[in-house]
């Protein structure tokens, strides 16, 4: 299968350990794909290596056809790349607004389909906040911050790191609608996270991840079904 992002065969170290072990999967233009797994499973590391912020041994990787393989993390961005993190990273010192206006650009082939005016449009919670700094949003409002930010660039992929890690559940439900509409309007997303539950809604199809291996590959559904794997691999 041939997909808009293709990895394959990936190890990533710290120092002297070995955190991921050939992780390969193929993501599709329009597929939005949980990456799922405990604590310490290898998820953040897997999204730090596709954003380029951490170097692979060895593997490969394929972005929209072009080998992008130990490519900056800029680069990555210009092609279509939004990474998320897990801890956000919204510029705390600066309004709402401008944390967007900072990261408003074109897509890599020119998309302009997201503007201001869209995202407050799909962001209702973000407008009567725009004027204040980042740093004074709760948790759950630089989430959507990030996300927004991330959208914001035009991007080919969004990468989301556990978009529902520490948030109270209302917090939870309305970013969770947020993704399904992302996912109405065809976005591709790689969502990691540990809480099947939140991706059941939003994700078509999911990876498992366990000490730093893809085990295991199907629909979300049929992963939901699946009382042995979902025990065997996820705190549920
Ligand atoms: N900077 C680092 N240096 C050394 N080891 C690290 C570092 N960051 C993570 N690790 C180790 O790599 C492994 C995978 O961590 P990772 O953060 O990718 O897991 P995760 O699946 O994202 O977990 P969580 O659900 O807690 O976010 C863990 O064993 C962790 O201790
Ligand atoms: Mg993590």
């Amino acid at each position: 299968m041939t997909g808009l992002l293709e990895v394959s065969d990936l190890d990533v170290r710290y120092g002297a350990s070995q955190i991921l072990f050939g992780v390969g999967f193929t993501l599709a233009a329009g597929q939005t794909l949980a990456l799922l797994g405990r604590n310490g499973a290898g998820k953040s590391t897997t999204m730090k290596a596709l954003a380029g912020l951490l170097p692979a041994r060895k593997g490969s990787m394929r972005l929209a056809g072009r080998d992008v393989t130990g490519a900056p993390p800029y680069r990555l961005a210009r092609l279509g790349l939004a990474y998320v993190p897990e801890d956000r990273q919204v510029f705390a010192a600066h309004t709402v607004e401008d944390n967007l206006l900072i990261a408003q650009k074109p897509g890599p082939e020119g998309e302009t389909a997201w503007t201001l005016t869209r995202i407050w449009e799909s962001f209702p919670l973000l407008v009567p906040l725009r004027r204040r700094p980042a740093g004074r949003l709760s948790g759950g409002e630089q989430q959507m911050l990030a996300i927004a930010r991330a959208l914001i660039g035009n991007p080919k992929i969004l990468l989301l790191d556990e978009p529902s890690e520490g948030l109270a559940p209302l917090v939870v439900a309305s970013i969770a609608h947020l993704l399904r509409d992302l996912r109405a309007q065809g976005a591709t997303i790689l969502l990691a996270e540990q809480n099947l539950h939140f991706c059941l809604s939003i994700a078509s199809d999911a990876l498992i991840i366990d000490k730093g291996q893809i085990v295991y590959r199907d629909t979300v559904a049929g992963l939901n079904a699946n009382h042995e794997i979902r025990s065997r691999y996820l705190a549920l």
